[in-house]
């Protein structure tokens, strides 16, 4: 069967107003911007206000990659929304979404595989159109980690915030496009990342939320480790799988969290900090939001070039971790 390329139409990224900054959060718990900068990378998160849900952030990310690609929300054949914190566990976010963008002929679901979500629904919708059953596809991965993160608890509070990104893919001319993905689970490392309260295992009730079992729980040096050993072999695999080498990396997008794990992939892959799109001091860790954005941003302000190769590469809950070779 002849596949047709498929690859980035147009991108677009939302982050809400509210700036929490390292000052802020040393009023809240016993920390200081000292220790999260230097552990982390991190100087400032963006928080949705308290009426902003998942498929509120998810709307202008995807109108600008809508309207970057020119197409139009009826012309779309599929949505898919990749996130952990969706407005409600049913309906999806993407069907929330579907209506709020009037895309009215397009299939619609959520993806849960956490930080990597962008990268798993990027493969998902990417062979739906090459192999002929769809033609655009919008992708959007969203988060309000802030509405599970509990701002007593300074281990984790630090790291998170709230945001979207979107692309619209489809057709494009030989050449360019998705080259290859590398997507991996390992379930044996599902307890070191976790959110139990509210599931059929755990359902919500006064026990659930005075144990804070609404509230993300995270193993950070556990996952530091795993984060710090997959991200440069899941970079190198998509690369091997393009038949690329190291060098011919013009960007790498890499998840954004904590800096020390991305400068861990960039000296496996012997890449300059220059290679890279850094996004944490402003955003922290937004979860499956935060490749997306990083996409939309390398492309506005033009670290990203029409014929440029990227490889994205994430890791998250699950364990799931994922790459992709794309030459824009
Ligand atoms: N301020 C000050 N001190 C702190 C803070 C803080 N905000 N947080 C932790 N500490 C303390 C700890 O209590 C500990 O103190 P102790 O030695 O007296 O016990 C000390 O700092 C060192 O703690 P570590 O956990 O060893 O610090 P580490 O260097 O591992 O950094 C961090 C912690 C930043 C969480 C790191 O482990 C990390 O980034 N892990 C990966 C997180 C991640 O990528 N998560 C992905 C989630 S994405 C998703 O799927 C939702």
């Amino acid at each position: 069967m002849e596949l047709t390329p498929v690859g980035v139409l147009g991108t677009g990224r939302y982050v809400p107003d509210k700036v929490l900054t390292n000052q802020d959060l040393e009023r809240m718990v016993d920390t200081n911007d000292e220790w999260i900068r230097t552990r982390t990378g991190m100087s400032e998160r963006r928080i949705a206000a308290p009426e902003q849900a998942a498929s509120d952030l998810s709307l202008p990310a995807a109108e600008q990659a809508l309207k970057n690609a020119g197409i139009r929300a009826e012309d779309l054949d599929l949505i898919i929304v990749a996130t952990i914190t969706p407005d409600m566990s049913f309906p999806s976010t993407a069907c929330l979404l579907q209506e709020k963008l009037g895309a009215k002929k397009s299939a619609a679901y959520d993806l849960s595989a956490a930080c990597t979500g962008f990268i798993y629904g990027l493969a998902n919708a990417a062979n739906f159109i090459a192999v002929g059953t769809y033609k655009y596809a919008l992708i959007v991965g969203v988060e309000v980690l802030s509405k599970i993160t509990d701002y007593t608890d300074r281990n984790t509070c630090v790291l998170f915030g709230d945001g979207a990104g979107a692309v619209v893919i489809g057709a494009v001319p030989e050449g360019r496009g998705f080259k290859s993905f590398d997507l991996g689970a390992d379930g044996s490392g599902g307890e070191l990342l976790k959110l139990q309260g509210g599931g059929s295992r755990c359902p919500s009730s006064a026990v659930s939320v005075e144990q804070k079992l609404h509230y993300l729980y995270m193993a950070g040096s556990e996952v530091f480790k795993f984060a710090v050993r997959i991200m440069g072999s899941s970079a190198e695999e998509a690369l091997r799988k393009a038949g690329l080498g190291k060098e011919d990396i013009d960007l790498l997008i890499p998840h954004q969290a904590n800096i020390r794990i991305i400068q861990a992939a960039l000296n496996r892959l012997h890449l300059p900090e220059e290679k890279c799109i850094i996004n944490l001091d402003r955003y922290g860790n937004v979860g499956a939001a935060s490749i997306p954005m990083a996409l939309a941003e390398a492309v506005e302000t033009g670290r990203l070039k029409e014929g440029d190769t990227t490889v994205m590469v994430g890791f998250g809950a699950g364990l799931t971790w994922g790459a992709s070779v794309l030459v824009l």
